[in-house]
């Protein structure tokens, strides 16, 4: 039994969120959204909204009074704010708290809190997100059939979709003692760029793949340096995602052992994969 009935979320309006949100009310969860500026008709009329002031932990801390657990989906660019509505939610009483941590940079001020008895918390893993790797040209071009194959095109990348992160969510507030203070692993699955351009080729034979070769250790290289000399564009950000995401079990891109029985998350079954790619082609 859930000692978890009434959740905050933090980023709802965001690309996760909304999915998160949906998740938790089909589990029956009490929802309260915290944003910056209310929007009009964009949440299920279950939603409680309240607009908070996220550099002060007055306005959330009356905010998250009677919350029983917070889940965090804020931009990556936004991360820290997290520290504040931590606290805040500890002077409030919340028991549990999922953050937006891509670079585990949270967890570590969560632990210390832990560590004190403060609160507990949970960090979902859950590889990169599907649609994204399908609305766009990191593993394959599937608008123009080209794919830059990182080293020999073999390195494997764990991904999970929105709808089952949200699931995997509600899954970790369900199952509270099984999930505290631990990251939990969900993926639903693992892909290769040799792997979708076999199944592109079997569905359609037609198309010829134009495929060329970068090192990903190379990637990355570059744009490390890029950064460490003040270039913080948008196609530098996406070399170091690449190098990383495409640069083998080595950076943690792949992972076997998920939670997903634990969650309820159902993998992706090869047939399924291949409806995917047969939809994307078009
Ligand atoms: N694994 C992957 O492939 C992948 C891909 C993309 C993102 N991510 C990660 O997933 C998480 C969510 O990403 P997302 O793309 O859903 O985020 P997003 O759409 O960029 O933003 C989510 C929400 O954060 C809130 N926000 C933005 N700036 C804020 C600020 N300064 N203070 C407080 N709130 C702020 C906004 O909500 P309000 O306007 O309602 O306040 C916004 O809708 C991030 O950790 C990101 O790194 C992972």
């Amino acid at each position: 039994m859930s000692e978890i009935k009434s959740v905050a979320v933090v980023g709802a309006s965001g690309a996760l969120g909304p999915h998160v949100l949906k998740a938790l009310l089909d589990a029956n969860f009490q929802v309260t959204v915290l944003t910056r500026s209310k929007k009009e008709g964009a949440y299920d009329a279950n939603v409680k909204i309240i607009e908070v002031d996220f550099t002060s932990v007055e306005s959330l801390t009356a905010a998250l009074k009677g919350i029983d657990a917070v889940v965090s989906t804020v931009a990556a660019q936004a991360s820290q704010v997290q520290t504040v509505i931590i606290d805040a939610a500890i002077a409030a009483g919340v028991k549990r708290f999922i953050p937006s941590d891509p670079m585990f940079k949270i967890k570590q001020y969560l632990q210390e809190k832990a560590d004190a008895g403060q609160l507990t918390w949970t960090v979902l893993v859950c590889g990169a997100f599907l649609e994204f790797l399908f609305g766009g040209p990191l593993l394959l071009d599937f608008v123009n059939h080209k794919a830059t194959l990182y080293d020999e095109g073999d390195n494997r990348l764990s991904s999970t979709s929105l709808p089952n992160i949200g699931k995997a969510i509600a899954g970790i507030l369900k199952n509270f003692e099984d999930t505290k203070n631990r990251i939990v692993r969900t993926s639903e699955v693992i892909l290769t760029q040799n792997k979708l351009v076999r199944i592109a080729e079997g569905i359609r034979p037609d198309i010829k793949w134009e495929t060329t070769k970068v090192q990903a250790s190379a990637v990355l290289k570059e744009g490390l340096g890029e950064i460490s000399a003040g270039d913080f564009s948008m196609p530098v950000i996406l070399k170091v995602l690449a190098g990383t995401a495409l640069g083998g079990d080595s950076y943690g891109s792949a992972y076997d052992e998920t939670d997903n029985e634990l969650l309820g998350v159902k993998e992706l079954s090869e047939e399924e994969l291949k409806i995917l790619v047969a939809q994307t082609l078009g």
